[in-house]
């Protein structure tokens, strides 16, 4: 397994939107396996492949305490069960500290391929509905900060563009 450089924002390249996964191979669990090392080292609990650069409908999560329930989503898609949304605080390891509240669908129902292109149901409440509807929008070139003002979205890229530029000068 392999650790993989994760874009942050505003990198264009979080704006592509992913292609759908036509065979789940051995290429596929690989990226799964280096996207799940990846995401544990970072300690997050969703990680898209659009966030490695790699422009393929696959997601990998763990909304566990102890890391111990990861899930694994290709070709995801999902539907709200219900209309009812809530604001959650919401992080991406795609812009790093900073948190913001984003209203989500409270339950969700998702219909994926396991990482041995099994097709799957879930039903999602609470965080990891959120989760799923936050993951999903990184496939289709969405970040939590399009959910925010033009305001609090500006202060935010300059913070990230001065990171970066601290980033290369260290
Ligand atoms: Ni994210």
């Amino acid at each position: 397994m392999a650790k993989l450089a994760i874009l942050e924002f505003p990198d264009e390249r979080l704006r592509t939107k992913a292609k759908a996964v036509q065979s789940v191979d051995d290429e596929v669990r690989k990226l799964v396996d280096d996207m799940l090392e990846t995401m544990y080292d970072a300690q997050g609990i969703g990680l898209a492949a659009t966030q490695v650069d790699v422009h393929r409908r696959v997601v990998v999560m763990d909304v566990s305490d102890d890391n111990s329930q990861p899930l694994v989503l290709i070709n995801p898609s999902y539907t709200p069960i219900g209309d009812e949304k809530e604001p959650l605080s919401e992080g991406c390891l795609s812009i790093p500290e900073h948190y913001a509240e984003v209203p989500r669908y409270l339950k969700v129902e998702l219909k994926a391929l396991d990482r041995n292109g099994e097709p799957y149901t879930l039903e999602a409440d609470g965080l990891l509905a959120h989760c799923i509807q936050h993951e999903y929008d990184h496939l289709e070139g969405v970040l939590f900060v399009d959910y925010l003002s033009s305001l609090k979205r500006d202060r935010i890229r300059k913070k990230m563009e001065k990171r970066h530029k601290q980033m290369q000068g260290a």
